[in-house]
């Protein structure tokens, strides 16, 4: 029985963005400059996004600082990935970086600059000029408030663009329309708990990432994987869940993010003996290693003994010896931080570090377009209609196994663009979406649900949930130990029907928002802990003790992740280019 669909308040767009990060909003520029009626839902106000919190910059071979090439950062990408990533979606995102970047300076984006007046590179970690050779400064920064530059100036664009926001709403779950497709979303205002529904032509998806399902993470707490649990909630896979990577440098104890750019500036790590131990496991590229590299470095210096401090549980990052001078002008941010969060002041001593969860390679596969992919149980392969992601809820997938740094926000733009491109040359093929006479109740149901009595809080099982992630699928990885997070996360997501918000009479919107945050992260989770235990290699950001090489003859494919069940499915990795030859796989030395 319809439970009442048509007294809901109802807007309908061309197009409509859920999430206002860097993504979405490039998007929706794209889409509203060029007249579609475009709205971005965002449960938060757009320039508090997480995109805010991006630090080291952007990647783009410019060669501002360094000779570079597209086709040099495309090998650097590629072999990054550990050979996951698809090559056609890689070399589309190196050939437009330098036009990405360049709209981006043209909107008024406040670059860092050389003193010729061009856009200010900086060293990141995998980046070489020459396929391998020295190093390359990639990194086209804005100090060390990259991202804060980056969303202040795609907003002021989406005003000026006309973007209709609908700010802290929250997207609770698709509708369909009379044919069972996906034709809009119910959301609700966060502030008065309203419902409503929103219908559109296209839908985007742009809720940036899930890493909340641990306990140590570079994450804001909104990034609870919203759209992952949308997606699985409606029949959709995710891919490559179990690739989540552990950024080097978050604070001790705190998890907070010191950037990358720290060491492209030239800063290094050391551990409990004073050595600058990155030289014995990455010879050359040394603490400019790719990140998973530098973060199993510093997990096995710590798991042996070598770590510093009194309980030799974290290795700490020298910046001293650059000088205050460098300190202020390349990273303010950084020493804030520091004094804020380690209590040291890194222009007079090093900041303790651990590797800290950071980004999540995996999500909602699409094509190089943004449109959503699935794959039926006889494994034929199809786009969903209407439905796009881009973001870092997205697997496109450019990152594979393990992503470089810098290249997420790139990621963001040159996506998001494409996606709206996509949108404006296909638009007169989509229909508007409609809803069916019954196409809210499941979302509608999925809100009152919370209603009822229980004897569980959410709370509870968020941070349970958290802690088996945490210990059960961290740096290094064996079947014992997931097998074992298996049953324990199984016995944790069994509590959820007798979870409840209703501990007095009255249920507070927030509550009902964190209980809904709750079941996306349990999906989120239940991907990557059943994608993981499956795949039994060690690539990228997934290390096994037990499994310790890569198994390129069985494992260059992509896992699928389906809830029902918790069914797997694989795919394979697009090994072709768009337009040059492809990099074959070979071993990942730095
Ligand atoms: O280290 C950083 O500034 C982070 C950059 C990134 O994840 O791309």
């Amino acid at each position: 029985m319809s439970t009442g669909t048509p007294q809901l308040s109802k807007r309908h767009f061309d197009a409509i963005v859920i999430g206002g990060g860097g993504a979405g909003l490039r998007a929706a520029v794209e889409l509203s400059t060029n007249g579609k009626r475009t709205a971005v839902i965002s449960k938060l106000f757009p320039t508090r996004s997480h995109t805010v919190a991006a630090q080291g910059g952007i990647s783009a071979a410019l060669g501002n600082v360094t000779p570079d090439h597209w086709h040099w950062h495309m090998y650097d990408t590629v072999k990054g990935s550990d050979y996951l990533g698809d090559q056609d979606a890689i070399e589309y995102l190196c050939r437009e970086a330098n036009v990405a970047v360049y709209e981006l300076e043209h909107m008024g984006m406040p670059f860092s600059r050389l003193d010729d007046g061009r856009i200010y590179q900086r060293p990141f970690g995998g980046m070489s000029q020459n396929y391998g050779g020295a190093q390359a400064s990639r990194t086209c920064a804005a100090a060390d408030r990259t991202g804060h530059a980056m969303l202040h100036t795609l907003y002021q664009q989406s005003i000026k663009a006309g973007v209709h926001f609908f700010d802290e709403y929250f997207a609770v779950d698709f509708i369909r329309d009379n044919e069972g497709e996906i034709s809009g979303v119910v959301a609700i205002e966060i502030e008065s708990g309203a419902e409503f529904i929103f219908t559109a032509s296209a839908i985007v998806l742009a809720t940036g990432g899930g890493g909340r399902i641990y306990r140590h993470t570079t994450n804001a707490f909104s990034n609870t994987g919203d759209g992952l649990g949308m997606v699985l909630r409606a029949g959709l896979p995710l891919q490559d869940m179990e690739f989540w990577q552990f950024h080097p440098t978050g604070v001790a104890g705190a998890g907070v993010l010191i950037t990358e750019g720290s060491r492209g500036e030239g800063g290094y790590l050391l551990n409990g003996d004073g050595e600058r131990f990155m030289e014995r496991y990455a010879p050359n590229a040394k603490d400019l290693a790719g990140r998973d590299v530098v973060a199993r470095a510093m997990a096995l210096e710590i798991l042996q003994g070598r770590g510093c401090g009194p309980n030799k549980d974290y290795v700490e990052l020298k910046l001293d010896h650059l000088g205050a001078e460098i300190i202020d002008a390349r990273l303010p941010s950084i020493r804030e931080i520091s004094i804020t969060f380690a209590g040291t002041d890194p222009v007079e001593s090093p900041i303790p570090v651990v590797p800290t969860v950071h980004y999540m390679m995996g999500g909602i596969p699409t094509n190089r377009f943004g449109q959503v992919i699935t794959r039926n149980k006889d494994g034929a392969e199809s786009i969903v209609q209407r439905l796009y992601a881009v973001g870092e809820c997205a697997s496109v997938s450019v990152h594979g196994s393990n992503r470089l740094g810098s290249n997420s926000l790139l990621d963001l733009v040159v996506f998001g663009r494409a996606a709206g491109k996509h949108i404006l040359q296909e638009f007169e093929h989509l229909a508007p979406g409609e809803v069916a006479a019954d196409g809210a109740d499941f979302a509608l149901s999925r809100i009152h649900r919370w209603d009822k009595k229980g004897s569980e809080r959410p709370d509870s099982v968020r941070e349970s949930m958290r802690d088996i992630v945490q210990n059960h699928f961290g740096v290094f990885r064996t079947e014992d130990n997931m097998q074992d997070g298996l049953e324990k996360f199984a016995a944790c997501i069994a509590t959820i029907d007798s979870t409840s918000i209703q501990d007095t009479s009255k249920v507070y919107n927030t509550a009902r928002i964190e209980a809904l945050e709750l079941e996306n992260l349990l999906l989120t989770a239940a991907a990557t802990v059943h994608s993981a235990a499956a795949r039994t290699e060690s690539r990228g950001a997934h290390a096994r003790d037990d499994y310790p090489e890569r198994d390129d003859a069985n494992w260059i494919r992509h896992t699928l992740y389906f809830s029902e069940e918790n069914r797997l499915d694989y795919r394979p990795v697009q090994m072709q280019p768009l337009t040059v030859e492809s990099f074959p796989p070979k071993k990942r030395t730095y």
